[in-house]
């Protein structure tokens, strides 16, 4: 390296650093020490100078937490230890049952106190994530508890997380668990901003932050001010793990990672309890939502003696907090119309703050709810918010009755196209039966055209107001007949926009098979089945002409699914309009990989840069042709395959005699 380059290097080392302690003051102590517009003069000072010298910028660098190339989906990433879950206490004497429990497992008589740690139960996404000798290699979804999504991407862009832990002595090898949120106020912008652009509103913070760090793309990712708290441990290897929770919280924030500031070791019961109703009344005030408290036991010894029952440890419990309620007076009823023409009493509520979200509605379910409770409009009400934005009606204060309440019945015709309303024998929802109903037209439109279906980016739920309002769209096919000049008629469009929205429903035009099943709105048929559906028919018009047996054939879906998806395609209408459809889109249909499974059973691990394979080609090579793809070597690797610059992977294969490949190697095992 020359003398210039020594120093280049040192000045993009001391910026980084730099920068660093001003995310972590910002981030996580919640203390800035420099203004914005000194932090960007930094961090684009360091932009520039690794721009100018990319040889020398470290993928550690804060300027990679802007996010990257999309992807094409998340991988599965197997967890060191399991993710567990919790058992939930709801009332103190269930907490006081929870700690005899735990004195009888541990063998300690009930007299004496137990040492707790309480601190609060973020209300958000549980996140594992690795470092690897100090460095933030992977970071996972929990799943199923067993393999989560790797999200690494996504995890990088949160600043208040640290690349590399603040320490001269890391861990070999650490998986730090903890929880990510949103916080209530970043929350309510993110709503306002999606109901800006016309897109869809989250129901609530957890539901925020998790579709916020499930994005393929970590641009978006970047955009949502996300944070975490950590308060726990998976695997650990070369490293001796403090005595107690207590202790390893504050070594998590040594090393520069955000944990809660609410917590408490407490003595007994009753500490736990104190603490409890401490917290509950901070609870409105806190900035992220909380759903409860979650108590351990400190020692990591005494948890062992505990040990596990189910998928949950017996030394750990959430003490939860009941749902928040409010007082509001019912203004009026509405009757919504869904997508199936579902008709639902919606409740008009004056608008009352609960935990922190406005709320102006509350959802009355159906008729037989109303009666049951017998809601009436002027009633005053108890409503509940049990995490989700839209609340239900718990109570009716009944001595608050004037005697000018007003009873409701949800009409017997459809209150936007004037149909009958029809309600089958044993349903607790009546529906609309019109066939033209624009209401219903709507809803299907905007369930067709939503990220998870056939994502026509853009099209939110104003335009479809639009467009079908202006009459510009009478079916699902008349979206793709849409002209510029159509599009630039409607208020609000221009120019630009109008070709924006035109190139995304160009681009919509092939979709994957499941997200079309999906898109066609088939009551009872959700995301999961209609991969199902796709996995198994592996074409559009094999699923069309399946009958209810051929259905129940396939794993996972049962007779109510079938029944509804027969008769969706029974009438000529229905198939003339999908005819229509396929005339615009391509459903992409899942290869039958065709490969032979040479693979089978096997695992690789991949490393290094191949010299013709990207990484992701690889991996599918390796599942078309029945391998699994692991992120670390073990003895039940199979084979690693390793291209250029391979690290530490490669060491752990020769010590653990693992076989390792080339490209050329692994082209000649596919043949
Ligand atoms: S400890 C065995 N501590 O709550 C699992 N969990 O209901 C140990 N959570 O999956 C978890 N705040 O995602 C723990 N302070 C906290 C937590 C917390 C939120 C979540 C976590 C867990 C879920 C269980």
């Amino acid at each position: 390296m020359s003398g210039s380059q020594k120093n280049f290097k040192d000045e993009i080392e001391n910026l980084m650093h730099e920068i660093e302690k001003h995310d972590e003051a910002y981030y996580v102590q919640d203390a800035p020490t420099v203004t914005d517009a000194e932090y960007d003069v930094l961090f684009r000072k360091l932009q520039k100078l690794e721009a100018e010298h990319p040889e020398l910028a470290s993928p550690l660098s804060p300027t990679k937490r802007v996010g990257g190339k999309a992807l094409e989906q998340f991988k599965k990433s197997k967890h060191g230890v399991p993710m567990l879950s919790l058992a939930n206490a709801l009332t103190e004497e269930e907490f006081t049952a929870f700690d005899e429990r735990v004195h009888r497992f541990i063998e300690i008589e009930e007299s004496r106190k137990l040492e707790y740690f309480a601190e609060l139960k973020f209300d958000g996404l549980s996140i594992n994530l690795v470092y690897e000798h100090g460095i933030l290699t992977r970071a996972a979804t929990r799943g199923d508890g067993e393999v989560g999504e790797d999200v690494t991407e996504n995890i990088k862009t949160i600043r208040s997380i640290p690349m590399k832990l603040h320490t001269e002595h890391p861990p070999e090898k650490i998986e730090i668990r903890g929880e990510i949120v949103l916080p209530v106020r970043d929350f309510l912008r993110l709503n306002q901003n999606q109901i800006n652009k016309g897109e869809k509103t989250f129901a609530n913070p957890r539901n925020a932050a998790a579709g916020s760090l499930r994005q393929l793309d970590s641009k978006i990712t970047a955009s949502r001010p996300l944070t975490g708290f950590f308060y726990g441990v998976g695997e650990v290897v070369g490293f001796e793990l403090p005595k107690t929770i207590s202790e390893f919280e504050n070594q998590l924030k040594a090393w520069g990672l955000p944990v809660g500031q609410w917590r408490k070791v407490c003595h007994g019961a009753k500490e736990v309890i104190e603490f409890y109703k401490e917290i509950e009344s901070l609870r409105e005030t806190l900035p992220f939502e909380i759903d409860g408290v979650v108590v351990k036991l400190n020692a990591f010894s005494l948890q062992q003696t505990a040990g596990f029952i189910a998928r949950s440890p017996r030394s750990m419990i959430a003490f939860k907090y009941p749902p928040q309620k409010s007082v509001t007076l019912i203004e009026d009823i509405q009757v919504q119309v869904g997508r199936t023409g579902a008709l639902t009493p919606v409740a008009i509520v004056s608008p009352v703050n609960v935990s922190g979200v406005i709320v102006k509605r509350a959802t009355l379910h159906n008729q037989d709810e109303i009666n049951r409770k017998d809601i009436r409009i002027g009633d005053h009400v108890v409503i509940q918010r049990a995490g989700d934005v839209i609340p239900e009606v718990v109570e009716v204060l009944k001595d608050k009755r004037r005697g000018d309440e007003r009873r409701f019945f949800i009409p017997d015709t459809c209150p936007v196209c004037g149909s009958p309303a029809v309600r089958p024998e044993g349903e607790a929802v009546a529906r609309c039966s019109g066939k033209n109903c624009i209401a219903k037209l709507k809803e299907r439109i905007k369930h067709f055209a939503q990220k998870d279906a056939i994502n026509i980016e853009g099209l939110g739920d104003k335009i479809v107001d639009q467009l079908v309002d202006a009459g510009l769209v009478k079916h699902l096919s008349d979206l793709f007949k849409l002209s510029y000049d159509d599009v630039l008629s409607l208020e609000g469009f221009a120019e630009k926009s109008a070709h924006k929205l035109l190139n995304a429903i160009e681009s919509a035009r092939t979709p994957e098979l499941y997200r079309f099943i999906y898109g066609l709105g088939i009551r009872h048929i959700g995301e999961t089945s209609a991969k199902l559906l796709a996995q198994h028919f592996k074409s559009f018009k094999k699923l069309v002409n399946a009958n209810t047996d051929d259905l129940l054939l396939v794993d996972g879906i049962g007779d109510e699914m079938a029944k509804s998806i027969t008769h969706s395609f029974e009438g000529k209408e229905y198939i003339d309009e999908l005819e229509n459809l396929l005339e615009f889109v391509t459903p992409i249909e899942p290869k039958a990989s065709g490969e032979s499974q040479v693979f089978a059973g096997k695992t690789f691990v991949l490393t290094g840069t191949l010299p013709t394979l990207t990484r992701s080609e690889a991996e599918k090579m390796i599942e078309d042709r029945g391998g699994k793809t692991s992120s670390s070597v073990s003895k039940k690797t199979d084979f690693v395959l390793a291209g250029a610059e391979a690290g530490s992977k490669l060491e752990k294969a020769q010590a653990l005699g693992v076989r390792v490949i080339s490209e050329e190697e692994f082209n000649q095992l596919m043949k």
